[in-house]
């Protein structure tokens, strides 16, 4: 059998380079070549030293066309998203055909043979097939969200979306299948919402709908979850895609190598301070790599933590909150004491999990967090931020039971009460390690994940074997 080798291209934002570097970990583990493409702008960003450690994985990088300077914060997602398309594709175009050409491939790597594109690039598919290079979709996110968009459209014909202003967002909604019994108006993405300043559709809703959708033109869907936590929403979208893979959790895959994956530098320190704490003593507070808190919003979980008594390690990224409140949370270290409370920019947060002293996790509900604290059996808090979090903290809260749900909540009463509960319910803490099993079962051999991996191995090299078929001549790549 010829070398396989395969090119990646995740959404540039950890979340998505998180999983899909993962992803591309487990092809690695499998004896596949694999090009990883970055911007440069987080290329710049990432630890050479540890990837050069593969040598069967290449870096690759293209220029997102946005400035040096510019934030690519959550508020400016759609300038990034802008960029990507108007500046993005000639230069993945131009980077695909030289990666085909077997004469400009690097030593030992054999001409790219298939392209697993993030499902919210859809012209990295749509070019890859045009070059005659078969592409996969891969979502970051849950099924659970994706079945959620794919279902907008039949929401909207019978009036459940867009959720006017002031409705009462407890109703539930009845047009995800699946869901009817529990998935309520406020746990779809914020986007389905009327916006109360202009009291229309955020325009994003359609663009993730259309993604979602484009995501059937691939030869295959593949989802970083497994069947035991979302076989429902895997079945509902399955006759709509090519074919669907659920290979998850794929940080937790343990034959892969471990690849570097932050963007930002983790605190040092983290680890010898949990050390000092005795087991389940500890609340870890991370909102992920996007959610930005306003002072009120600060000030509510500082004062629910201190409330809720224990000891807290607290992930604030620098463009996070501003410079009033690195100082409130100086005076409030000082008051509490070192041991009781560290406030770092961001942490080795999978290690984090997997330390005996962390006792809950307050979390955004991105979906790799999510999944990071199932693995661990880690009881979670949920404040979702946006997009699919929403949905993903309703699971939590209502369907898996390893957690609380906050929602649009932020009050100290509630932080306060929700850290207690998860850190001291021992009712919680069982369904959490319950759950932690039986997704620990999935990644096992002969679990769901694994053997879904394995087809999906099978299935790249099929498509290999075949071999690209150029449908474009070469002089108009
Ligand atoms: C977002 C979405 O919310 C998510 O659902 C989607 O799949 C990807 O885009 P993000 O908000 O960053 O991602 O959250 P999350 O998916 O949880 O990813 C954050 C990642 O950063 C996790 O893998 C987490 O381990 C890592 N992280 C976070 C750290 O390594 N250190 C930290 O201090 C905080």
């Amino acid at each position: 059998m010829a070398p396989v080798h395969v090119l990646v291209f995740p959404w540039p934002l950890q979340g998505h380079i998180n999983s899909m570097l993962h992803f591309a970990a487990g092809l690695l583990g499998a004896g596949l070549h694999v090009s990883f493409v970055h911007t440069e702008h987080n290329l710049r960003r990432v630890d050479l030293v540890k990837a050069a450690a593969s040598p069967r994985l290449r870096l690759m990088s293209l220029p997102d066309g946005l400035p040096d300077d510019h934030p690519r914060s959550v508020d400016d997602l759609k300038d990034l998203a802008k960029s990507l398309i108007t500046t993005g594709t000639v230069p993945y175009r131009a980077l695909l055909a030289s990666v085909l050409a077997a004469d400009t491939a690097d030593a030992g790597f054999p001409p790219v043979s298939c392209v697993v594109a993030d499902g919210l690039l859809p012209f990295a598919i749509d070019i890859a097939e045009e070059l005659g290079v078969p592409a996969l979709a891969f979502r970051t996110a849950s099924a659970c969200s994706v079945l959620a968009y794919l279902s907008v459209p039949k929401l909207m014909e019978v009036g459940e979306v867009p959720i006017p202003v002031g409705a009462d967002l407890d109703e539930l909604v009845r047009g995800v299948p699946g869901m009817e019994d529990f998935l309520r108006r406020r746990d779809l993405p914020g986007t389905c919402r009327l916006r109360a300043e202009t009291n229309d559709v955020d325009p994003l809703l359609h663009i993730l709908v259309n993604y979602s959708v484009h995501s059937s033109k691939a030869r295959a869907l593949i989802f970083n979850t497994t069947v035991s936590l979302e076989g429902s929403a895997l079945a509902h979208i399955a006759p709509r895609m090519r074919d669907v893979f659920a290979i998850g959790p794929l940080h937790a895959i343990s034959a892969a190598p471990a690849l570097p994956t932050s963007l930002w530098r983790e605190d040092d320190g983290c680890m010898a301070w949990l050390d000092g704490h005795i087991d389940r003593s500890v609340v870890y507070v991370s909102l992920g790599s996007l959610a930005v808190i306003s002072l009120e919003q600060f000030t509510e979980f500082l004062s629910g933590l201190v409330g809720a008594g224990y000891a807290f390690l607290w992930v604030l990224r620098p463009d996070m909150v501003g410079e009033s409140q690195r100082g409130v949370l100086q005076d409030a270290i000082d008051a509490a004491g070192n041991d009781k409370m560290r406030v770092v920019d961001w942490a080795p947060q999978r290690d984090v999990l997997r330390h005996r002293a962390v006792g809950c996790f307050l979390t955004h509900a991105g979906w790799n967090s999510t999944l990071e604290g199932v693995v661990e059996g880690v009881p979670l808090v949920c404040w979702p931020f946006f997009a699919d979090q929403q949905i993903n903290s309703r699971f939590v809260g209502a369907v898996w039971g390893n957690g609380l749900d906050m929602k649009d909540v932020c009050k100290r009463a509630v932080v306060e009460a929700m850290v207690r509960e998860a850190m001291e319910s021992g009712e919680l803490r069982m369904s959490a390690q319950t759950l932690a099993q039986q997704v620990r079962r999935d990644i096992a051999d002969g679990g769901s994940s694994t053997t879904e991996f394995e087809r999906l191995l099978c299935f790249i090299k099929e498509l290999t074997a075949k071999g690209a078929v150029p449908r474009r001549p070469a002089d108009s790549l």
